[in-house]
């Protein structure tokens, strides 16, 4: 008999947009916050490198290294279920061969058990992502603002305003589909464009700052839940958790000095005869 799978598939990726059901997807660095988001039922996680600034306090993704990736990816498998998990191909992690974009993409599924892989770029890498669905791994495109070209791009800007950047747009989503990618990010694209892209591609676009009509959304879930340093246009808060942490950390500095805590109901008993006989044998 066949193994059951309990995770979600990137079938049941493709049949969400032929139902015309809205996929979700969230970002996810480590166990515990993994498990959260399963237990919400929030299908796709994304291990994404934006843990880069997110977690590690880094200016931009470009520093972050495979090694770190798969350690990210492993916490984050771990904590979860039924996601279908992500893992994002990090700078330079595929960017010199076609053999290194294949090792390390295989390192993702191997090592850390991810289902997916996401990188960046359109027509450039479909000879890479191409290669990489032949030897089994899915993969997630994202196109339009592609953090890993910040300094190519010139900075985090919305991408497609002008004709020759719109029609490459569409071009890199087209060359993903037909290299065989599953799905594709679409970050900081204007939104009728965005959903010109939707309505020319057979796979589902996920957007990030790519209005409502894309097939499913992500999100970076330190912004999500009010963690970030900096709220995103296109992000939006349904939790101030940096408040209310900061708040229970002041009570807890509070209650230390104070003497206030540990109660007794947070400490351990020893019989009495045991520190008796303790005392008695100080030197
Ligand atoms: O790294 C990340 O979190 C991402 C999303 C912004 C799509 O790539």
């Amino acid at each position: 008999m066949a193994p059951q799978t309990k995770r979600v598939t990137i079938n049941d990726v493709k049949e969400m947009k032929s139902r015309g059901e809205k996929i979700t997807m969230i970002t996810a660095y480590d166990y515990a916050t993994a498990k959260m988001v399963d237990k919400a039922g929030i299908p796709l996680i994304l291990v994404g490198d934006s843990l880069g600034m997110a977690v590690l306090g880094y200016e931009n993704t470009l520093p972050v290294t495979m090694d770190v990736m798969i350690h990210h990816c492993k916490a984050v498998v771990r904590g979860s279920e039924h996601a279908l998990i992500v893992g994002d191909m990090p700078f330079m992690s595929y960017h010199v061969s076609t053999e290194d974009a294949l090792r390390n993409a295989g390192r993702f599924i191997q090592e850390a058990g991810t289902q997916a892989v996401k990188l960046e770029g359109g027509v450039t890498v479909a000879d890479k992502v191409k290669r990489i669905v032949e030897c089994g791994i899915p993969v997630m495109g994202h196109i339009g603002l592609t953090p890993q070209s910040v300094n190519q791009l010139g900075g985090h800007l919305v991408q497609g305003k002008k004709l020759d950047v719109a029609e490459k747009l569409l071009d890199d989503a087209k060359a993903l589909e037909q290299a065989g990618a599953f799905a594709v990010v679409l970050e900081a694209v204007p939104a009728r464009l965005a959903a010109l892209v939707t309505q020319q591609v057979g796979i589902p676009t996920i957007g990030i700052g790519a209005g409502a009509t894309c097939d499913g959304q992500v999100q970076v879930i330190y912004d999500t839940l009010g963690l970030s340093d900096f709220l995103p246009k296109h992000a939006k808060q349904y939790a101030k958790l940096a408040e209310i942490m900061e708040q229970a950390l002041k009570t807890y500095l509070d209650e230390v000095k104070a003497g206030t805590f540990p109660t007794k109901d947070n400490s351990y008993i020893i019989d009495n005869s045991v520190l008796d006989a303790v005392k008695a044998n100080l030197k």
